[in-house]
């Protein structure tokens, strides 16, 4: 038994990479997992590795873009599970590594829609049930690319830093309220979406790594159970880096 047996926890994202990973983790844990992905057939995958271990959960496709889809998410979650208590919002993607001038304006409205937008929607739709229930977290995947601005990254540097802003206002406006909201700011985790980064780039950006490796998806997960749990009570509206050394600030 562990303070999340029995508990509701959405993550989105969940179909892979660092959201799997935090899915598994509070199932682990005794949590009712809404795992929710654009992705059906990923989402699956997820599913059966939670039940695989024990754990308990629900699929749910969602498009976070689209706020009817968001709604109906956490409609799905108070149905089944009567309550909400930890949001992750891991659903993210990098885009092309592309330069300002030749970045279109579609492909930069896209980033933000999916990487901010959707975090906004998210936060937004758990707020009425976790402000009943006067308890609540949540954790937001930043990056360490919105502290810093990564270049051929300007929409995912931007929308990233959009995260951080939007987890310091929000952490503020619910502390009354007894919501904690916190994120992460990783700098290169193993998991597919740094695939698309050009080799040289990768690992360039390793040497920058005082461990000297990319983290694990456990790491990851590990920070954002203990910022999603009682002994994080005195954390909210910060943003947490997750970076082997990396983050200089
Ligand atoms: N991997 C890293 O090095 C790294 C570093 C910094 C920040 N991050 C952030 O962490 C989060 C997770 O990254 P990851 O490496 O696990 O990525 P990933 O690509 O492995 O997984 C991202 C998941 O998000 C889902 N997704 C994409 N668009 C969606 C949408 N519109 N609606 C719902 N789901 C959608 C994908 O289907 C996928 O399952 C992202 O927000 C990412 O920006 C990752």
């Amino acid at each position: 038994m562990t303070e999340f047996s029995g508990k509701t926890v959405i993550v989105t994202g969940a179909g892979k990479g660092i959201g799997r990973a935090a899915a598994m983790r509070f199932a682990a844990e005794g949590a009712n997992i809404l795992a929710a992905d654009l992705d059906a057939g990923l989402l699956d995958e997820t599913l059966g590795l939670i039940k695989k271990q024990g754990g308990k959960g629900i699929a749910n496709q969602v498009d976070v873009t689209r706020w009817t889809e968001v709604q109906g998410m956490v409609d799905r979650a108070l149905h089944e599970f009567g309550r909400v208590d930890v949001l992750v919002t891991s659903a993210g993607i990098l885009g092309s590594n592309i330069t300002v001038q030749d970045l279109s304006l579609e492909e930069w409205d896209r980033i933000h829609a999916v990487n901010l937008t959707g975090v906004f929607y998210c936060c937004k739709a758990v707020i009425p049930p976790m402000a009943r229930q006067h308890a609540g977290a949540i954790v937001n995947m930043a990056s360490i690319a919105g502290k810093e601005g990564n270049p051929m990254m300007a929409a995912y540097s931007s929308s990233k830093a959009g995260v951080i802003a939007l987890t310091k206002a929000l952490g503020k406006e619910l502390a009354p309220l007894g919501l904690r909201v916190n994120c992460i700011a990783p700098s290169m985790i193993d998991t597919d979406m740094i695939k698309t980064v050009p080799d040289a780039q990768r690992e360039m950006l390793k040497t920058r790594v005082p461990l000297g490796r990319f983290g694990r998806v456990e790491e990851v997960a590990a920070l954002i159970r203990f910022l999603a749990s009682s002994e994080a009570s005195y954390l909210t509206a910060q943003c947490w880096d997750c970076s082997g050394g990396r983050a200089v600030y």
